[in-house]
């Protein structure tokens, strides 16, 4: 498919205008993004532009003051706190980038929470969360707990739990942060591998220009709002 195709291509998820304020910082002031189905947009901008609450608006985590954030054709804001959470297990993987895992659970009994939290069987369950934490090169961490992770290992351990249901859209905010550079291209390949591998669309929230330069289209913010659409 080219660029202009993409492009063209009506969004599979779309956050248009979104204002979000935290007290009196007004975080979003009107910004937009959207994504195709099998698209990869990367998100950047400087630290406090909004990056990580667009994301959060878009995922249907947070809910904003004025703005529209359709999802297949449905609005987000029609849906009920347990229709959105339901949406995000099934549908989405979120990647977020501060502290998600379950302190309590292993890393494989985090990683299989999506799908036990759906009724998937059991032993099916642990045998996917496996096989991700597996791909992750995060096999020897299944018995461990996030307290006993590094910052990387619990990224990678977050990012197999986000790819255990098959979603539609992954979310990854900064999925490389916490990983030097050679875990950082591998885990940002395996990212990239299973999107395209799975005609998911990926949404990629980060400050490095190789990162964004794997994408198809990249979304500037600054200070909330979009700086411009780059076609890369
Ligand atoms: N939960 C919150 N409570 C209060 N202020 C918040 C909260 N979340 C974000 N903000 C503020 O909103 C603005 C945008 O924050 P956001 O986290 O979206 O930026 P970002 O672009 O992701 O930054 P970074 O690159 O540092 O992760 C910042 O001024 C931030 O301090
Ligand atoms: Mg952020």
């Amino acid at each position: 498919m080219s660029l202009s195709e993409r492009s063209g291509s009506a969004a599979l998820l779309d956050a248009q205008a979104i204002r979000k304020s935290f007290g009196r910082t007004d975080a979003l002031q009107g910004a937009s993004m959207s994504v195709a189905a099998g698209e990869i947009v990367a998100i950047t901008g400087p630290s406090g532009s909004g990056k990580s609450t667009l994301l959060l608006c878009a995922a249907g985590v947070l809910r904003p003051e004025s703005g529209r954030v359709t999802y297949d054709g449905q609005l987000l804001d029609d849906l009920g706190e347990a229709e959105r959470s339901r949406l995000r297990r099934r549908d989405f993987g979120l990647v977020l980038q501060f502290g998600q895992l379950v302190p309590e659970l292993t890393a494989a009994q985090n990683v299989a929470l999506p799908l036990l939290l759906d009724r998937h069987d059991k032993a099916a369950s642990f045998a996917a969360a496996r096989s991700w934490l597996e791909r992750l090169d995060a096999d020897e961490l299944a018995d461990a707990r996030p307290g006993e992770m590094s910052g990387g290992e619990s990224q990678r351990v977050a990012i197999a739990r986000a790819l255990v249901s098959g979603p539609r859209v992954i979310f990854a905010d900064e999925p490389t942060g916490a990983l030097d550079t050679v875990n950082g291209e591998r885990v940002l390949q395996v990212l990239l591998d299973v999107a395209r591998e799975t005609a998911a669309s990926l949404v990629l929230v980060t400050h490095d220009n190789r990162v964004a330069a794997s994408a198809d289209r990249e979304i500037v913010l600054r200070d909330g709002c979009n700086e411009q659409r780059v076609d890369v």
